[in-house]
């Protein structure tokens, strides 16, 4: 089976293209799960019931976010009823919504996703390591033969390549997310689990990570004034990656970094 994942969409740059091209690429490569990071959806900051709604459509399967998940009000409503929108697993109890969820597919199969948030250069958070084994203790026990698919949000190359190899085996891949710059150390690890350290972003890359430029640069430079970022509106790119797995052993068989339209080299 094959499962597209995308990382972070940007604004409507991101959504146009997702929306466009997702259909287009569940039915040419035969997609059976699609799964993107929604955290930037709503003009750079956090994602609107509507929003997910119209990903829904598109073909997503489930919405994975990070640290802008709360940014805008409405969301903490809606992802307490919407069990296909993720938050990370390591806010604190009490916290609206869920950090995993497990997704049955026609085929047969069970999809878990789990959300995590990295630590270093982030906000104060509870311990990644800790919170992903405590679901993953009692996933295995319910669970025999699922595919296990990880979205590490985090700032830091050094602290997601550790969450990959410290869960190496017990999942099927660990993508990274929030860098919005997508890497090319796809590789299978020694215990087979699939890994890439940032997907990218779906937006336009004419920006600063999905950011009109002349703002950021004045955020850079002017520490004085108090600018709101705006997300850049060029063509987008769709970032991310396309794993084949095998139904039977759920062993990963294959994996392409996809990277399509706007101003990236297309992959
Ligand atoms: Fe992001
Ligand atoms: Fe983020």
């Amino acid at each position: 089976m094959k499962i597209l994942i995308c990382g972070d969409i940007v604004g409507k740059s991101g959504r146009q293209v997702v929306q466009e091209q997702v259909p287009i690429l569940i039915k040419n490569k035969k997609i059976d799960f699609v799964i993107v990071n929604g955290e930037n959806a709503a003009n750079g900051f956090g994602i609107t019931k509507k929003i997910c709604n119209d990903l829904y459509s598109s073909g997503v399967d489930v919405i994975t976010s990070g640290n802008h998940i709360w940014d805008q009000k409405e969301i903490i409503e809606h992802i307490e009823c919407d069990k296909r929108l993720l938050r990370p697993c390591n806010y604190p109890i009490g916290t609206p919504g869920l950090g995993y969820g497990a997704y049955e597919l026609k085929n047969g199969s069970t999809v878990i996703v789990i959300n995590v948030m990295c630590r270093l250069f982030m906000d104060i958070i509870d311990d990644p390591f800790k919170s992903v084994d405590e679901i993953l203790s009692f996933i295995e026990k319910k669970f025999s033969n699922a595919i296990i698919i990880l979205d590490i949000h985090g700032e830091s190359t050094s602290e997601k390549m550790a969450l990959a190899h410290f869960f190496d085996g017990r999942v099927t891949a660990v993508v990274g997310t929030h860098t919005h710059i997508p890497t090319a150390d796809q590789h299978i690890l020694e215990k087979g689990t699939f890994y890439q350290t940032d997907l990218g972003m779906c937006g336009d890359y004419d920006s600063v990570i999905g950011m009109k430029k002349s703002l950021s640069i004045q955020k850079f430079t002017n520490k004085f004034l108090k600018s709101r970022l705006e997300t850049a509106s060029g063509e987008g790119t769709l970032c991310g990656v396309l794993i084949e797995i095998n139904n039977e052993t759920k062993i990963i068989s294959g994996f392409n970094q996809v990277i399509i339209g706007g101003k990236l080299n297309p992959n």
